[in-house]
């Protein structure tokens, strides 16, 4: 396996926790074998060694490409992060988030949590044409979305796990389902403990997601309302956050989701909480007198703990309902279908 890295503290890191929780893989197996008596799940389909004889330097070429583009631009790793977690919220991850509009197409990009705010896409386009100029129709859109996001976080510094392979790309978005599954920032605990539940994910596992929230950036707009109206913020930080968005204006300002730490995958975003420094009113929901405290508590304490669940989460944030077999294609050009 060879990871290059120019930190070999992260690489050491990266490797230490490849073993660990790529055991979780052992899940979908396990499950492939009782097959007969329940309904097999889509993702039992998704294998990680798809691409080994059909595309072998597929996963080098992603890997390559991230680390020297998330080590130039740091931010685009978290970009490319949520990417992949706005693809799987909606109708699974099939990268219905990458079609654009045309005229007669209503793709996802539009949407509320997605416009004007998303962003990676030409990243994605030209890592898409490095694969395709090697392995013409063969690796899918989804599957580069799943892999960047996972190379992306291990570069930033944060866990690495094993991505199963084989997703196809969908023909069709759903810009009704991306406002309506995908969380805003202005809900509370019960909203967004039943937007995630809506995916099957607990509260426990909507914590450990939410800590992606340790790198990237947000716009003005989505905490101008916490800055302004909201007592549950440390007052110090609220200052310097008023300087960088006022009441009246400046809506595309950004601030760092994390004040400490913004260019590293760790989990000062729980600690950050628990200091009232959340950024965006869902963030310090998280850790506001509510059920979910412990668990902010528990990763502030122990780094490697949410290094541990986020990794298991992701893996199965990967895994909602994939296209596989036939179902769906393998696009030429990510944002439009074939
Ligand atoms: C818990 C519910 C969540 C809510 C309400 C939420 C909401 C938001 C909002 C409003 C932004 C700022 C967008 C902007 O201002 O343009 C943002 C950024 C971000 N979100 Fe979330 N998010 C949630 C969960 C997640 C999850 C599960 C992930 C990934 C696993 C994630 C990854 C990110 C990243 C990395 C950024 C920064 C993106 C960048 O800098 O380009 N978020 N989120
Ligand atoms: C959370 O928000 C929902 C919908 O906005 C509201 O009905 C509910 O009462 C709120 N729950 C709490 C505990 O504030
Ligand atoms: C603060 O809350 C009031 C009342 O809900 C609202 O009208 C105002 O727009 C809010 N201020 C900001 C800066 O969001
Ligand atoms: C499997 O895929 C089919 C067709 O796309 C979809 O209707 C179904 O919900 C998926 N099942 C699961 C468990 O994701």
């Amino acid at each position: 396996m060879a990871i290059v890295t120019h930190s070999s503290v992260i690489f050491c890191v990266m490797i230490c926790l490849i073993g660990i929780v790529s055991a979780s893989n052992v899940i979908p197996s396990a499950t492939t074998l009782v097959s007969s008596l329940i309904p097999t799940p889509n993702y039992s389909e998704l294998s990680s060694t798809f691409y080994g004889t059909r595309c072998p330097r597929a996963l080098y070429i992603i890997r390559r490409e991230i680390i020297a583009a998330v080590s130039r631009d740091r931010r685009l790793g978290a970009s490319l992060l949520r990417l992949h977690f706005h693809d799987c919220f909606v109708q699974g991850c099939d990268a219905s988030v990458l079609l654009k509009d045309t005229p007669t197409f209503q793709g996802e990009q539009n949407a509320r949590p997605n416009a004007n705010s998303l962003r990676g896409f030409e990243f994605i386009d030209s890592l898409k044409a490095k694969i395709e100029a090697v392995c013409p129709n063969v690796v899918s859109c989804a599957d580069i979305l799943a892999v960047a996001a996972r190379d992306s976080v291990a570069t930033l510094g944060g866990p690495i796990w094993g991505v199963r392979l084989g997703r196809r790309d969908s023909t069709t978005a759903n810009f009704n389902a991306a406002n309506s599954d995908l969380p805003s920032p202005f809900l509370n605990l019960s909203g967004l403990i039943a937007a995630f539940k809506k995916k099957g994910f607990s509260a426990d596992e909507m914590v450990a997601l939410s800590g992606a929230h340790t790198i990237g950036k947000a716009k003005c707009a989505v905490f101008k309302n916490r800055i302004y109206n909201e007592s549950n913020i440390n007052p110090y930080y609220r200052r310097s956050l008023q300087n960088t968005c006022p009441r009246n204006g400046g809506d595309n300002n950004l601030a760092n989701l994390d004040s400490t730490t913004p260019a590293f995958f760790d989990s000062a975003y729980y600690r950050n909480l628990l200091f009232k420094r959340g950024l965006l009113h869902s963030d310090q929901e998280l850790y506001n007198g509510g059920s979910t405290d412990y668990k902010v508590l528990a990763y502030a304490r122990n780094p490697y703990l949410f290094r541990f669940d986020f990794a298991k989460a992701m893996i199965k944030m990967g895994n909602l309902s994939p296209l596989t077999g036939n179902q769906g294609q393998i696009r030429k050009y990510c944002s439009r279908v074939n």
